[in-house]
């Protein structure tokens, strides 16, 4: 846990019922898969698992994720992170506090640490105050664990370069700004190893998937 820059409340892990547990990386890393996966592996164990994703999450968050990822044209950065923060304020009261506050365990593609990367390091905001936006507009609460899959961001444009969809604003954007994004996240799982587990994106997505469900047993088994 950690203070917040002035106005922004104190930073906390999750800490009633439920498990929370939020994917971070860059884009093209391979979240998706390993989300799926674990919400099988979950679901076979009996829990209740439910799946979201920011942007977008509630009816509202997926007008704001049309708005963020394929408007033509420039948005300001601070527009930029205020539409993220609007997004997730109502994602966090409307979705993951009630399934959270259900017992149910929520798998959440994105969270604040991606403004933070993003807006942060990728747009050159200040981070302590993106942070500090996010925190407001959640209360201050954070994920019981955060994933971070980690990889070049070359070999992710790689990959996505396979896809058949074209790029949205994000993904567009030049190598370096991608070079930022990872470094960013390197850096906060640095500053919080309690609640990161970093992951080398580029082993088999089984490997991977078996990491992940390791730190999620210990993390069932600590909570109780
Ligand atoms: P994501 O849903 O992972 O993209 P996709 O479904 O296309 O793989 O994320 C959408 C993009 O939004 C991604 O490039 C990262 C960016 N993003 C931010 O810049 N800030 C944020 O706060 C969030 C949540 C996402």
């Amino acid at each position: 846990m950690s203070d917040t820059s002035a106005g922004a409340p104190r930073a906390g892990r999750w800490a009633g019922d439920g498990l929370w547990v939020s994917f971070e990386g860059g884009d093209g890393v391979g979240k998706s898969t390993q989300v799926a996966l674990l919400q099988q592996w979950l679901a076979d164990r009996g829990r209740t698992v439910v799946r979201t994703r920011e942007p977008g999450g509630t009816a509202v968050g997926e007008r704001i994720r049309e708005i963020v990822l394929h408007h033509r044209g420039h948005i300001a950065p601070r527009a930029e992170a205020l539409l993220y923060a609007a997004d997730r304020a109502h994602h966090v009261a409307e979705f993951v506090v009630p399934a959270l506050e259900r017992g149910e365990v929520v798998l959440q593609d994105r969270y604040l640490d991606s403004s933070v990367a993003y807006q942060g390091a990728g747009r050159v905001l200040d981070a302590e105050q993106v942070r500090g936006l996010s925190l407001w507009a959640t209360g201050g609460i954070l994920p019981n664990l955060t994933v971070l899959l980690d990889l070049d961001p070359a070999v992710a444009r790689a990959r996505m370069d396979g896809d058949d969809r074209p790029f949205d604003r994000l993904e567009a954007e030049r190598e370096e700004f991608h070079v930022r994004v990872r470094e960013a996240f390197l850096g906060l799982a640095a500053a919080e190893p309690e609640r990161f587990l970093v992951v080398d994106a580029s082993l088999p997505p089984e490997q991977l998937a078996e990491r992940i469900r390791a730190r999620v047993e210990a993390e069932i088994a600590a909570r109780g």
